[in-house]
């Protein structure tokens, strides 16, 4: 009762990759070092929709400095499952970053295509700082470099879900990060 676990959609789920007392104990370090590091700062939080939601109402509630939240959509053009490199804007910020401390919030980092297209993107817009906490990474999937300040876990190159993760629009709601069953989305076209 109370939160999804891997038990309610245990069919669809082949094992768990990291706990939910884990992600949020690993959140909490990070908000602890974050608070440290930009005491003072008027940092604006920026989440990346729709997977970074979970990670940014956790990190933010764990934070011990006061700071704004913006969110913004992006979708790569093309499809698949690989990025194209090119980014198009959904759903723009209604902040303006100009001379503003940006931490943006990502739920993961693949090939790291989007992150590195939004650093940039914040630069242009005349952003006085701009850093990034991802919770998770895939290094076997990296093809671009970007500075990530504040991580979370490295996984491996498996279809994870959970903490804001989804296939098909579903488990995002799942408690902790899970590796799905193959069967889930073999048939499915990409
Ligand atoms: C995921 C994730 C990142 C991006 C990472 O979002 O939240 O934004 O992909 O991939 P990259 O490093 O290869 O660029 P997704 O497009 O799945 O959208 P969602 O958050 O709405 O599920």
């Amino acid at each position: 009762m109370g939160r999804m676990k891997i038990a309610d959609v245990a069919e669809s789920i082949d094992h768990e990759l990291v706990s939910s007392s884990d992600i949020h104990d690993r959140i909490a370090e990070i908000a602890r070092q974050v608070s440290e590091d930009h005491r003072g700062d008027d940092l604006l939080l920026v989440g990346v929709l729709k997977g970074a939601v979970n990670t940014m109402v956790a990190f933010s509630q764990a934070l011990s400095i006061p700071v704004t939240m913006d969110f913004m959509s992006l979708s790569s053009y093309g499809s698949g499952t690989t990025s194209s490199g090119s980014v198009k804007v959904r759903q723009d910020l209604s902040t303006d970053v100009r001379g503003r401390h940006i931490l943006v919030v990502e739920d993961i980092v693949d090939s790291g295509r989007t992150l590195a297209w939004l650093v940039d993107e914040f630069r242009r817009r005349g952003a006085a700082s701009v850093e990034v906490f991802a919770l998770l990474e895939k290094p076997a999937r990296r093809e671009v470099d970007v500075e990530v300040k504040y991580h979370g876990f490295d996984i491996p190159d498996e279809f994870v879900v959970g903490f804001g993760l989804d296939y098909d629009e579903r488990f995002r709601n799942l408690d902790s990060i899970a590796v799905l069953k193959p069967s889930v989305y073999q048939g499915a076209h990409a």
